[in-house]
């Protein structure tokens, strides 16, 4: 996945330059071969040229970011806390990469990737303690709703997959010290 993504980030392709067939593996649920088999052209959204400062960064969210306090205004989470073992680890670091007034936009279902693994400690915390802890945090959520969405499915399979995901912008407040 990574080396992929490196791929697609680094060589300076142009639009549509390239192909993948991501449906090609999986032989269940088939309509046609053609679906099976289509190809999806890359890169669709061209990143060169923006203003954006893009970086990508391959380790443990929890590790590789530690270093950064307060050095962000915002964070963007897309599916991706419920791959927390420790979800309460997840927000902490959020909130203290935030600067003041950051915001942390967040979507995703409650997925949690560690869940009955026999071997692997894991927290699973719902909708309403993740509310909860983000506002003991110092994490504001402004805004919020619940949404559906597939993930990255062949969307001519006989085999689909819809999330009820929750969005949410949380804002890091303020901390009155007495
Ligand atoms: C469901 S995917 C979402 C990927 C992407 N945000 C998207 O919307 O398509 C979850 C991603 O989190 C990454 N991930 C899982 N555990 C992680 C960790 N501890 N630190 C950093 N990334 C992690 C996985 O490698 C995977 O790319």
């Amino acid at each position: 996945m990574l080396l992929t993504a490196e791929m697609f980030l680094t060589r300076h392709l142009k639009p549509n330059e390239m192909h993948v067939c991501p449906f090609a593996l999986p032989f269940s649920n088939t309509v046609r071969l053609e679906d099976q088999f289509r190809k999806v052209h890359i890169p669709d959204v061209m990143i060169e040229g923006s203003t954006a400062d893009f970086s990508m960064v391959a380790g443990d969210f929890l590790e590789v970011y530690e270093d950064q306090q307060e050095e962000w205004n915002a964070i963007v989470t897309c599916y991706f806390i419920d791959t927390a073992k420790n979800i309460v680890r997840y927000i902490e670091l959020i909130h203290a990469l935030l600067r003041t007034g950051g915001v942390w936009v967040n979507t995703g279902p409650l997925l949690y990737h560690f869940e009955g693994h026999a071997k692997e400690p894991s927290i699973e915390l719902s909708v309403e303690e993740i509310r909860l802890l983000c506002k003991r945090v110092g994490l504001e959520i402004e805004h919020e709703q619940f949404g559906e969405s597939t993930y990255a499915q062949n969307m001519h399979s006989m085999h689909q997959t819809v999330y009820r995901t929750w969005s949410f912008r949380a804002r890091k407040v303020a901390v009155n010290v007495q």
